[in-house]
């Protein structure tokens, strides 16, 4: 149930890439913290189970929450994808740029379309969305723009050039809104996960997932709550005068 008195002075997120795994996590946390959250899947297949989980946000929460199909690759369907936020929550404080995908291959083996598809969804989706959600945060004078990157875009990973370049590329987007955006207080930051157990890294099999955590100074692979709690701290007002920087959430992976 909306309580109509606080609704206008409630924030709204849009996390893309939300139906499952960190980005599912991250629209919880976000609608626990009392955000109004729109929730968004790549394609019509995925909608009827994405607005089932937007429902129970509002239920759970007591927030408002809806659900749009829309492939964030695709300029024209990301700025859809940011109006329909817009229009139903009245404005669009945070927009979180979760959505990713792997085509892993060494450079030797690696097409041409696998470079492609995962520099469209993961770079130039990020880039698509941030640009209608940048217009409408600069206007109303507030707004948290915060990207998925990772530890292989700051430190690269045999087998994941397209990855890496993909992520690096979001770190210097990132670096750049910063700059453009801070006078209209908007702030513009990256999170970088280190291994996170989803369904993206149930890829790899258990002796390979063994050798990981042993290099992992925590002991273990994070859990998606380790990466939605850095996302709610960045989302939040108190968090405004940090901006451009990249947040490694990684259990010391990478010290
Ligand atoms: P996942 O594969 O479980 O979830 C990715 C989500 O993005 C899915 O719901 C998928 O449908 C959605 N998506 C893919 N293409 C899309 C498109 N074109 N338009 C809209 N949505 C699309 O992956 P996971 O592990 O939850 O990863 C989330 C983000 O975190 C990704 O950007 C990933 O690169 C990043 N990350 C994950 C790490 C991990 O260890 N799991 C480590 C570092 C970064």
């Amino acid at each position: 149930m909306v309580d109509t008195e606080t609704t206008e002075t409630r924030r709204s997120a849009l996390v893309t890439g939300s139906a499952r795994g960190i980005g599912r996590e991250v629209a919880v946390q976000l609608a626990r913290a009392g955000y109004d959250v729109c929730v968004n899947c790549s394609s019509d297949k995925g909608l009827a189970d994405a607005t089932a989980f937007s429902d129970s946000l509002a239920a759970d929460y007591g927030v408002r929450s809806i659900a749009v199909a829309a492939n964030v690759a695709l300029a024209d369907e990301a700025r859809e994808l940011v109006e329909r936020a817009c229009e139903a929550f009245g404005r669009l404080d945070v927009v979180v740029n979760n959505a990713g995908i792997t085509r892993d291959k060494l450079v030797a083996r690696m097409k041409e379309e696998d470079f492609d598809a995962v520099i469209d969804v993961n770079l130039k989706g990020t880039f698509n969305c941030c640009k209608a959600a940048a217009k409408v945060m600069a206007k109303q004078r507030y707004g948290r723009l915060i990207q998925m990157s990772s530890v292989v875009g700051l430190h690269g990973n045999a087998g994941q050039a397209n990855y890496a370049a993909s992520k690096a590329g979001v770190v210097g987007l990132t670096l750049s809104l910063a700059k453009e955006l801070a006078s209209r207080n908007v702030t513009a930051n990256a999170i970088a996960p280190g291994f996170i157990e989803t369904d993206m890294t149930d890829a790899l099999s258990d002796a390979q997932k063994e050798a990981i955590a042993k290099e992992i100074p925590v002991g273990r692979f994070g859990h998606v709550s380790d990466i939605a709690r850095a996302v709610v701290f960045l989302a939040s007002e108190e968090a405004g005068y940090i901006t451009g920087q990249v947040l490694t959430v990684d259990g010391g992976l990478s010290l």
